[in-house]
């Protein structure tokens, strides 16, 4: 025993002990890595100044807990990847073992480097990467741990485990956590169904484990999607807030904790199935990343994950094309005469890019059959999708296809020929849905056959941007080649392997994430794709809910955003254009809609919502997100702030079912509170139905001519202006404005522009 502490104590001496301060984007990160143990975050969360090595000495002390009665006798650190043998009453990072052997790890760090330079001691530093290389004790585990500090603030972590012994190590688990202070007593992540994702859910954090698995092999449209813990009551605005993001989109875990000694943590890694990673002498395992996020408010956490989105490569540029998907317009009836007239009307609105969706291929007239079969279908396209494609081109349109690569339905050749590439878990197949099975990628024929079919479309055509869908949810998901064993690890990687491939070879290619809708939005899928489509369901009553959420993890274009028909596919609510347009356009702007069926003047004003959106899409969609609280949970108000707080575009959406909806005051946060700002109301289409203008805009006039109130109200006009008025940002802020009012299910956009003093315009004298 005596020779074993021994031995313990020389190890330790290998690497020697390190404090690192990362600071940026007003963000502190303090991690200690002493006595060889793993690193440890000390705090995470509001930048600390002024910290040198004799503080953070102090630090370092300062937050060692006293050991709890009849605990082990070393006090509680949660280190980024928890230890059973340190005595951690809560989830271990790691679980595994070798055949029942080296289930408890007891790992030591033997090397710390920052940005790949070796470090020891105290150091300081902005953004940048950490990394730390341990050894168990039995020498059979090596751990890679890394710790980044972006510009934005953002931390995110990674692990990799290398199996050095002989025998097979069988990994259970791999998670990372980030610890959390007690003030934050309160959750918030998200659920959702098909049609309606992302929906936030409230609760308390007790002891005990918050754990939200996904095992449907997709992120899912009830994914956790992004979980916070905060202090109570946090809001857009206000609040400490930790929240973390797991960037995989296959089976994966959130988790938030509070161990029974007090302490508590985020936590977040990849699901596998039982047997699914087993290392082999050598092998490895990478954990996806596992994104931090910490705010004064939602809206700053949201920030953070915008900032690292649009410092992405390559670089989405919110100067987006208006797209037109013909999806709800034809659904599968693809006829060219009519996709032809689709293309005239869209390209006479001022819509860029024209997207036809799924139907296009093999015997697909429904969604029985077909899928699996990319080859243009000669019965329904006997000239091949030139005659489309070229006429969307002359159109001054780009263009852009649908494929469900991963998915195989039953009738069809790909089917017939290679039953064996199609997943299960047993002889017989898994339970069909959307009439579909999904084709295992895994498997290095059906990889290259998917791939090649892809690249002979995309070589034939010239195609800007693939809508790749993904319509069901993975059940069974074995390897029928090999016993029926998991292979949603797998399946995830070939995946985003296959989207890396495609882009390598077509380096301008967009690609777009789509799930049944919203399923699949994270970070994983996004190093890949360029937006997503956030839900089938276009319905801008439950569009305000899901653009609002949706955007805590992604900036405006990011999310695809559709005007559909009045009438929505999804719900059968009925909505003005108005209010269908004016929601759209705080994302990426589409139509997808049958616009043969659109009136006249409905088609006069969707052109004049395109020409707004066009001239502010810079902002609309590079802005910086605002969301406000507001005292209703019906009067929804966001909007967008440029860099330099010169310009802002705000909408205030009334969805509340009941009328007369409450008075309340606007106010509009983020704006520079020292300078004046003009708040006017725009209409780039019609008024909205219900309208009682409170008295700031001014009168109301049209074409220069006044609009009395009366008239106003009586129904929805075209070309109205009000003058607005001139508020400080801080008075916009503190005291607020007087809300119109208007019925149910109405929006109005605001456009605020900061009113330079006129001694700054005028040039400086010698
Ligand atoms: C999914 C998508 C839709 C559409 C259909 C086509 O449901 O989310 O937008 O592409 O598939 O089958």
């Amino acid at each position: 025993m005596e020779h074993e502490i021994a031995q313990i104590e020389t190890e330790v001496d290998t690497c020697p002990d390190a404090t690192i301060h990362l600071t940026a984007g007003r963000v502190s990160l303090l991690v200690d890595i002493s006595k060889g143990r793993l690193p440890s975050i000390l705090h995470w969360g509001a930048a600390l100044a002024e910290v040198d090595a004799e503080v953070a000495a102090v630090l370092v002390r300062a937050v060692i807990p006293v050991i709890g009665s009849n605990n082990v006798s070393e006090p509680p650190r949660p280190a980024i990847l928890p230890e059973h043998h340190t005595g951690w009453v809560g989830r271990p990072g790691l679980t595994g073992s070798f055949d029942g052997t080296g289930w408890s790890p007891r790992f030591r760090s033997e090397s710390v480097s920052l940005n790949g330079v070796p470090v020891s001691g105290f150091v300081e530093s902005e953004q940048g990467l950490l990394r730390v290389d341990a050894q168990d004790d039995s020498g059979r585990l090596q751990l890679r741990l890394e710790i980044e500090l972006e510009q934005s603030g953002l931390v995110r972590a990674r692990s990799t485990i290398k199996n050095l012994g002989e025998e097979k190590y069988s990994l259970d688990e791999l998670s990372l956590t980030f610890p959390i202070p007690g003030e934050a007593t309160e959750v918030l992540d998200f659920t959702g169904v098909h049609n309606y994702e992302r929906v936030p859910q409230r609760t308390t954090m007790t002891t005990g484990v918050h754990l939200r698995e996904q095992r449907k092999g997709r992120t899912g449209a009830d994914s956790a999607y992004v979980l916070h813990a905060g202090t109570p009551g946090f809001g857009f605005g206000h609040g400490e807030v930790w929240a973390i993001h797991t960037a995989w989109s296959g089976n994966h875990r959130h988790y938030a904790e509070r161990v029974s000694t007090g302490e508590q943590v985020l936590g977040g890694g990849e699901v596998l199935l039982p047997g699914e990673v087993k290392l082999s002498s050598g092998e490895s395992y990478q954990t996806p990343w596992v994104y931090a996020s910490f705010g004064n408010g939602l809206d700053q956490v949201a920030r953070r994950f915008h900032r690292h989105l649009r410092a992405r490569e390559p670089f989405v540029d919110p100067d987006r094309p208006v797209t037109l998907n013909v999806w709800e317009a034809v659904y599968f009836h693809q006829d060219l005469d009519q996709l032809l007239d689709l293309a005239e009307r869209a390209a006479t609105l001022g819509v860029e890019r024209y997207v036809l969706d799924d139907g296009w291929f093999g015997c697909r007239r429904d969604d029985f059959s077909g899928l699996g079969d990319w080859t243009v279908s000669a019965d329904v396209w006997p000239d091949g999708l030139h005659p489309l494609i070229n006429r969307v081109r002359q159109l001054g349109m780009q263009f852009g296809l649908w494929f469900e690569p991963e998915m195989v339905n039953l009738d069809s050749e790909l089917a017939r020929a290679h039953p064996a590439w199609i997943m299960a878990a047993r002889t017989s197949l898994p339970i069909e849905s959307r009439n579909q099975h999904v084709l295992n990628l895994a498997l290095p024929e059906a990889y290259e056959h998917i791939k090649a079919r892809m690249l002979a479309i995309l070589a034939e055509y010239p195609i800007d941007y693939i809508k790749w869908d993904h319509n069901r949810d993975l059940t069974e998901a074995g390897d029928q080649t090999n016993g029926g064993r998991p292979v949603v690890h797998a399946q995830t990687l070939a995946f985003y392997r296959l989207l890396a491939e495609l882009r390598a070879a077509h380096p301008g290619l967009e690609i777009e994430s789509c799930s049944s809708g919203g399923a699949r939005v994270d970070l994983g899928v996004l190093e890949h794709a360029d937006r997503v489509w956030v839900s089938d369901n276009i319905d801008p009553h439950d569009r305000q809910a899901m653009l609002r959420w949706t955007a805590q993890l992604l900036p405006p274009e990011f999310m695809g955003s559709h005007i559909a028909s009045g009438r929505s596919y999804t719900t059968g609510r009925q909505h003005d254009l108005s209010f269908r347009a004016g929601t759209a356009i705080f994302g990426h702007l589409g139509i997808e809609w049958d616009l043969a069926q659109a009136t006249v003047q409905e088609t006069d004003e969707l052109r004049s919502w395109v020409e707004f959106y066009k001239q502010e899409r810079r902002l609309l969609l590079g802005g910086d997100m605002v969301r406000m609280d507001t005292p209703h949970d019906d009067i929804l108000v966001h909007g967008v702030i440029n860099n330099e707080k010169s310009r802002a575009i705000f909408a205030s959406a009334c969805t509340d079912s009941t009328y007369p909806d409450p008075a309340v005051r606007l106010k509009f946060r983020e704006l520079d509170p020292a300078a004046r700002y003009r708040v006017r109301p725009v209409f780039p289409g019609r008024t909205p139905s219900g309208l009682q203008a409170p008295r700031w805009w001014g009168r109301a006039t049209a074409n220069g001519v006044h609009i009395d109130e009366l008239r106003l109200r009586d129904q929805p006009l075209t070309s109205v202006r009000f003058a607005g008025a001139t508020l400080s940002g801080e008075m916009l802020h503190t005291v607020g404005v007087a809300a119109p009012r208007l019925h149910p299910d109405q929006v109005v956009i605001y456009v605020l522009d900061r009113v330079e003093a006129p001694h700054l315009n005028q040039p400086s004298t010698p």
